[in-house]
């Protein structure tokens, strides 16, 4: 007896007989639509739809072939699966209704019995297709829910390492003494050049794989040595001599060891890389007459010779125990006159279209 939930299986053939025969064998386990045209088919899909079609190849009008184009190319009928019924005299080739989407292909006069186990086997082969799709979406879901907490926990980690730098900028600025924010300015500033060259188009070569967020977060590094240079010097309210401004100089090379020895080198750090830069250039100048490499030219990294702009207008624009405030104005004209010298001067041409951006910050 055929169970309540029997699926519907769909058999299209123009000869009345085969219908009834067919419909014979298929009704003791499934719900039998019938249909004795490709056309009676395609109107009666239109209200039902069956788990399988059995498709007579050789009808008038429009033959198999034809119905399963139409069936392979409709959204909502193209994955029911199509069982060929054919004559062993039709001549066609097995493998064209196969290559066309047919799931398998049963020739005329069929037996019933081998019918029923095919149409058992390819319906629940369409089963396991969707268990697998099924299978396939919750997985992916779980993936993308996976991929959203490793973006989350990757903020909330950025943060905390944001948050424990900036803290520790903010102590050696208190050693320092020295009031202004200049770890926090100078972030600023280095984040409006790095924009400024990324949409300037040139120095394609340099931006290549520039994270500014990461870069920004790591120029904070930059005087990092200062911790380790004695408060006499660093407090010092008077103009250093020579010989303490030797010793203030230290912080470069003081920074790039300290930024060396917190890279045990087990993972490719860029935030460690470009704070290495950061801390080993920025007092370079462009005519060789920096400290402490005294390098020239492009020889200075490019990061350096960008965070040097940052560094000087901030040092600039800032009060100090032994010098006033510049103006924004004196500031930029101070730059500009070091075009070349103290400065790349391509990248003092790029300053000075984005100064009105540096007059805007917050002291
Ligand atoms: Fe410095
Ligand atoms: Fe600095």
């Amino acid at each position: 007896m055929r169970s309540e939930d029997a699926k519907l299986v769909m058999l299209v053939d123009d000869s009345g007989t085969n219908l009834m025969a067919g419909k014979a064998a298929l009704s003791e386990n499934y719900k039998v639509l019938t249909a004795g045209s490709a056309a009676i088919m395609l109107e009666t899909l239109e209200w039902s739809k069956p788990e399988l079609i059995l498709l007579d190849v050789d009808m008038p009008e429009m033959n198999g072939f034809k119905a399963i184009k139409i069936l392979k190319g409709r959204p909502e009928t193209r994955d029911i699966p199509v069982i060929f019924l054919t004559a062993m005299n039709d001549g066609i080739s097995e493998l064209e209704g196969l290559e066309l989407g047919a799931v398998d292909y049963v020739a005329k006069p069929f037996s019933p019995p081998l019918l029923l186990k095919r149409i058992e086997l390819h319906l629940l082969l369409e089963d396991q297709k969707h268990v697998l799709e099924a299978q396939k979406n919750e997985l992916q879901h779980y993936n993308d829910n996976l991929q959203g907490m490793v973006v989350e926990k990757t903020k909330t980690i950025l943060k905390l390492q944001n948050k424990l730098l900036t803290a520790m900028a903010e102590m050696i600025e208190g050693r320092d003494g020295v009031t202004g924010n200049h770890i926090a300015n100078t972030r600023r500033y280095l984040g409006i050049l790095l924009n400024a060259v990324i949409k300037s188009g040139l120095w394609a070569d340099e931006i290549e794989g520039w994270d500014v967020e990461l870069l920004c977060q790591s120029c904070q590094l930059h005087d990092i040595g200062k911790i380790a240079i004695s408060d006499s010097i660093l407090k010092k309210p008077g103009k250093l001599t020579d010989e303490e401004f030797a010793a203030m100089q230290q912080h470069v090379v003081l920074g790039v060891h300290f930024i060396e020895n917190l890279d045990d080198g087990e993972d490719d750090s860029a935030f460690l890389h470009y704070a290495k830069i950061f801390a080993g250039y920025h007092h370079e100048k462009w005519d060789g007459t920096g400290y402490p490499y005294k390098l020239s030219g492009e020889n200075i990294p490019f990061l350096g010779r960008l965070m040097a702009i940052a560094d000087v207008y901030d040092a600039l624009t800032a009060e100090r125990p032994y010098k006033k405030a510049f103006t924004h104005d004196e500031a930029v004209r101070i730059i500009l006159d070091g075009r070349g010298k103290h400065f790349d001067p391509a990248l003092v041409d790029l300053f000075a279209k984005n100064t009105d951006m540096f007059r805007g910050i917050e002291k």
